[in-house]
């Protein structure tokens, strides 16, 4: 069994995720960290260098090699619902897939220190992520089996919700 976990930057993938890991006794892979590994370079660096596309491009290789791949617990990056092929290839992966939600509102602040996601700089944070919402959310929510609401809610308690709907 794998479990594949989507949301916006900030909604806490990654922590959860190693958290979800470990009470499942399940590996645990960052998408994100996976892209950079085999770029040999930061996704920061790699943006700016090549731009966006082509990071897409590296994603969707990426997610197709881990959607392929049993009993793991994969955070993907927040823009990988983005094409329609990724999409397609995280539903017939037949994994489990959880929604991390959380408001524009929350996000912005757990990330206002962030210098490392390049589509949240030198743009207001907020409007930013208010826009990535809206494009995004009814992706996440076609993916997902279900959604939780991160709010203010521990990564323990987050990580226990999703154990037990597995
Ligand atoms: C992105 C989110 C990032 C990373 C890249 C692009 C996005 O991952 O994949 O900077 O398009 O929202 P996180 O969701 O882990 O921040």
């Amino acid at each position: 069994m794998s479990v594949v976990l989507v949301g916006l930057p900030g909604s806490g993938k990654s922590t959860v995720g190693r958290h979800v890991a470990r009470l499942m006794n399940l590996q645990f892979v960052d998408a994100d960290t996976e892209i950079e590994r085999q770029l040999g370079t930061s996704i920061r660096v790699h943006f700016e260098q090549y731009g966006e596309q082509s990071f897409r491009d590296h994603e969707q290789q990426v997610i197709a090699e881990l959607c392929a791949r049993p009993d793991l617990v994969v955070a993907t990056g927040g823009g990988a619902v983005l094409r329609e092929a990724n999409r397609a290839q995280i539903k017939r992966s037949g994994h489990h897939v959880v929604y991390l939600r959380a408001t524009p509102d929350d996000l912005a602040r757990r990330l206002r220190h962030d210098t490392q996601r390049p589509l949240l700089q030198g743009v207001d944070p907020l409007k930013r992520l208010r826009d990535l919402f809206a494009e995004r959310d009814p992706f996440y929510r076609e993916v997902a089996d279900f959604g939780i609401d991160t709010g203010r809610t521990s990564v323990h308690t987050l990580a226990n919700l999703v154990a037990m709907q597995l």
